[in-house]
């Protein structure tokens, strides 16, 4: 084993977490070096994440949309094919020039990547099984975990990626499936519903609670978002649980009932889809060696400022508290790097926004309805449908609604819940507004150009102490 020279800083993972913490630690000035296993930078998110998810809802939008929304729009297409081959090729152009720009930006500041998995030999050395084989001992003042999560089974269902899946193979699969069956109504499981179904898939999700959408969104959206889907050929069966699985046949047999219990339905599908959740993953990590302790959902358990037990190792992203989202990985990646440089960093956790990328997308950021009900606090909603703004009639596209909780009192915004075209970009500015502690007046009082489906955003705001003026 070589040994390399002392490091301010060794970070295990090149996910979002690792690489921007590497990034801002390499603009801070120190010496850095990231360790990943992957055998590319960018982790889930680049890789089997975010990035080829949206490209193919990019793309299996855009198909759907010129197979069936075309001709009241006075255009008349011919023969349109779907060439999958190509679709995928596409999507792995976007993770290749994303994950080698990654790479590149390593080594502009300075970064020491090492392709390989890192474990504690003890609370200052990590050792790094290299991928080509050898290993390499790295000595580190300062360490960040950032090993991020994987996908949950389902027991008794064996994943083999072809079908039965995880959203790896989901994103990866050759043909369209003739019948797919989605277990979990959450993000993953409905912005891959989505995918297929457009490409010809008959999709059908089954979700346990009475609710699609997984956790955080807003009831009575994620009502709306699953009439809509349904509109677009997605099946649901919601309060519903898969009970067992048999994949021996020549289709998959899922066992579902009642999620209360009842009489046993045998749901038959060509692949099972299993997103059902994701856990941390800190395999390898021998982190027993060092003492850092997990919880009972298995996340490293940090600090207010990301520090383990051990003062000089840190945690951020997916493997610890938090929602599992790549923004919230980062801006803890830029905060853990700040405390390291100079002891002080920042992150609002009641302003991180959540977007699922549907057509529509749905947005929200703060808290729900039922939340702030719970929570007891005295508030106001104002709503403002799409079908009401000129922009989103224009288009031809006016599924959708812009929901604000503010303080009844103070009229300070709470939350706000859009689902509607644009919604993930639109989230930003209620985001902004949340950091920045407005009221509903404040958005309602700033002009927004017309005609753009902001002005939805701004008339919600509107409706929430006083009238909207198009509605
Ligand atoms: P990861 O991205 O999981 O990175 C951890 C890395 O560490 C991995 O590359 C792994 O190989 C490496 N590693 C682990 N152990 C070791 C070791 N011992 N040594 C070396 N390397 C190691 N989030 C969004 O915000 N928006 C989205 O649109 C979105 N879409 C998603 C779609 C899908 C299908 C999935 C699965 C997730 C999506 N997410 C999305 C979530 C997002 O991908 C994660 O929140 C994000 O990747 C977390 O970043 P991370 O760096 O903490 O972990
Ligand atoms: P999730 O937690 O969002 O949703 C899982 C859903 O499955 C829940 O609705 C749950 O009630 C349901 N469920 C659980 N067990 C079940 C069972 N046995 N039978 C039927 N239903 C069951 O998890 P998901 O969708 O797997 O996503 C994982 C993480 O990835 C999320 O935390 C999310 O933050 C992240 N992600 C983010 C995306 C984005 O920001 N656009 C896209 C994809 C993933």
């Amino acid at each position: 084993a070589s040994e390399a020279g002392d490091h301010d800083l060794v970070i295990i993972g090149g996910g979002v977490a690792g690489y921007v913490a590497a990034i801002k630690a390499g603009q801070e000035g120190l010496k850095t070096a990231c360790i990943e296993k992957r055998g590319t930078l960018g982790g889930t998110c680049l890789n089997v994440g975010c990035i080829p998810s949206k490209s193919l809802l990019n793309n299996s939008h855009l198909y759907h949309q010129i197979l069936h929304d075309t001709k009241k729009r006075g255009i008349e297409v011919g023969d349109v094919k779907l060439n999958l081959t190509q679709m995928m090729k596409a999507k792995d152009t976007s993770v290749e020039g994303l994950t080698k720009g990654v790479e590149f930006l390593l080594k502009k500041n300075g970064v020491d990547y090492l392709k390989g998995a890192g474990s504690f030999v003890d609370a200052n050395t990590i050792k790094v099984a290299l991928n080509d084989g050898g290993e390499q001992t790295l000595r580190a003042k300062n360490i960040i975990i950032a090993t991020g999560s994987e996908a949950t089974g389902f027991p008794g269902l064996e994943i083999d990626e072809k079908r039965i899946i995880t959203s790896t193979g989901a994103l990866a699969l050759t043909e369209v499936p003739k019948k797919m069956t989605v277990i979990g109504g959450g993000i993953i499981g409905l912005e891959m519903a989505s995918v297929w179904s457009r490409l010809g898939a008959e999709v059908t999700v089954v979700e346990f609670l009475g609710q699609i959408g997984g956790p955080g969104m807003d009831a009575e959206i994620a009502k709306q978002a699953q009439k809509i889907l349904g509109k677009q050929g997605i099946k649901f069966k919601t309060s519903t649980k898969v009970v067992s699985g048999d994949a021996s046949g020549a289709t998959v047999a899922l066992n579902i009932e009642a999620a209360k219990g009842g009489k046993e339905e045998v749901l038959d599908s060509d692949v099972v889809l299993v997103a059902i959740g994701r856990r941390p993953y800190t395999e390898g990590l021998n982190l027993e060696q060092v003492g850092i302790e997990k919880d009972d959902r298995g996340r490293l358990v940090i600090d207010q400022e990301y520090r383990t037990k051990l003062p000089h190792v840190r945690v951020v992203g997916d493997c610890t508290f938090g929602p599992m989202l790549a923004h919230k990985a980062e801006e803890e990646a830029v905060a853990a790097i700040e405390y390291i440089k100079t002891g002080y960093g920042h992150v609002n956790y009641a302003a991180i926004p959540s977007v699922m990328y549907t057509h529509p997308e749905v947005a929200w950021v703060g808290q729900n309805e039922a939340e702030i009900k719970a929570s007891g606090v005295k508030y106001r909603v104002g709503t403002f449908p799409f079908s009401a703004n000129s922009r989103a009639k224009t288009n031809l596209d006016t599924d959708g609604v812009v929901k604000f909780i503010a303080d009844a009192e103070t009229d300070r915004i709470l939350g706000v819940h859009i689902i509607g075209p644009g919604a993930g970009e639109m989230i930003a500015e209620a985001t902004l507004a949340i950091e920045y502690g407005a009221s509903s007046e404040d958005i309602a009082r700033t002009c927004h150009a017309h005609p753009t489906l902001s002005e939805a955003f701004k008339e919600a705001a509107m409706a929430t102490y006083s009238k909207p003026i198009h509605f």
